[in-house]
């Protein structure tokens, strides 16, 4: 793309919670944006609110393709697939404008950003800028927030460099290996569930021994280096046990033993001990009642 010429036509495929609000958000800085997805509801939504201009009927035509369609099983939202995505890369290869730049905010495990770039022939430019993203603080961990990026070759980095940070002014933090930023994101979240399982460790330690979570997590974090975290309803949703699903196929041939097993278990431990002591508390309830 060049920088002096006409407004970037933006295509955004997969308009869920990533895709939209980097709709609403391109939309502002004044790109010109239209959107693409499978779910009729999903466009209807983005084009009533007027995030995008149009609906993509065909892919041919744009500067800037961005992905953020869901990269977890239908059937089973703890693991991954990424059938979807290459529908949309084999799409691409047919239709995408020669020399746009193809940016992934998906997420997707380690050596996918190269298969994408083999089935486009290097023909059009591919990065991956994963995503984090937290609804409840949309100004500080939205859509502007440093976010890591890799480009397959430099001119692909060039190219996503010039899109996010300059055009978008988002800050960017540059890997050299696209792999790593690949890896940055499910080893985020993996790192997270670990530190959830963890606490959780300790909330059925302390239920175990009759003592007090709370207190004995106040007194471990009143030192300057430990955050022990609450003990809540156990992992859910798709994004912690999927990215740290893509990092244990990742770990099988050379970890055997790695922690993120361990922290997958205990979680599902600690979902069956809150489990059954809720159980137990309705029937102490229920007789007393009685
Ligand atoms: N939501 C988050 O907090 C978050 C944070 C970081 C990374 N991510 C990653 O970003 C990606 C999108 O997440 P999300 O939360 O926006 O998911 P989502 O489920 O809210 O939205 C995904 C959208 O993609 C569409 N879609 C699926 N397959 C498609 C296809 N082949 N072509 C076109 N559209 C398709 C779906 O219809 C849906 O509207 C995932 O890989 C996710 O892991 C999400």
């Amino acid at each position: 793309m060049n920088p002096s010429s006409k407004i970037p036509k933006t295509l955004v495929i997969g308009l869920g919670q990533i895709g939209y609000n980097n709709c609403e958000y391109m939309t502002r800085h004044g790109l010109n944006v239209d959107g693409y997805d499978i779910s009729d509801e999903a466009v209807q939504h983005a084009l009533n609110t007027g995030v995008i201009k149009n609906e993509a009927t065909s892919f041919k035509g744009y500067d800037y393709y961005i992905i953020c369609v869901s990269t977890h099983n239908p059937q089973n939202m703890s693991f991954p697939s990424l059938e979807g995505f290459f529908d949309v890369i084999r799409r691409l290869a047919d239709e995408g404008n020669e020399g746009s730049l193809v940016a992934i905010e998906s997420t997707i495990t380690k050596g996918t950003s190269r298969k994408a770039n083999n089935i486009l022939n290097h023909r059009l430019h591919v990065a991956h800028v994963p995503h984090r993203f937290y609804s409840e603080d949309k100004d500080l961990h939205g859509i502007k927030q440093t976010r890591v990026l890799g480009g397959c070759g430099t001119c692909c980095a060039t190219e996503a460099l010039y899109f996010y940070l300059d055009l978008l002014n988002i800050p960017i933090h540059v890997v050299e290996d696209i792999e790593l930023a690949e890896l940055s994101k499910i080893i985020e979240n993996t790192y997270r569930m670990i530190q959830i399982a963890f606490a959780e460790e300790l909330k059925m330690f302390c239920d175990i021994q009759a003592l007090d979570f709370t207190q004995l997590r106040k007194a471990i974090n009143s030192k300057w280096n430990v955050e022990i975290l609450e003990a809540r309803s156990g992992i859910n949703g798709h994004c912690l046990p999927k990215d740290s699903q893509m990092y244990l196929r990742l770990t099988e041939q050379t970890i055997p033993f790695s922690i993120a097993y361990s922290a997958k278990a205990v979680d599902g431990q600690y979902k069956r001990h809150i489990r059954y002591n809720k159980e137990k508390a309705n029937l102490i309830e229920q007789a007393i009642e009685a």
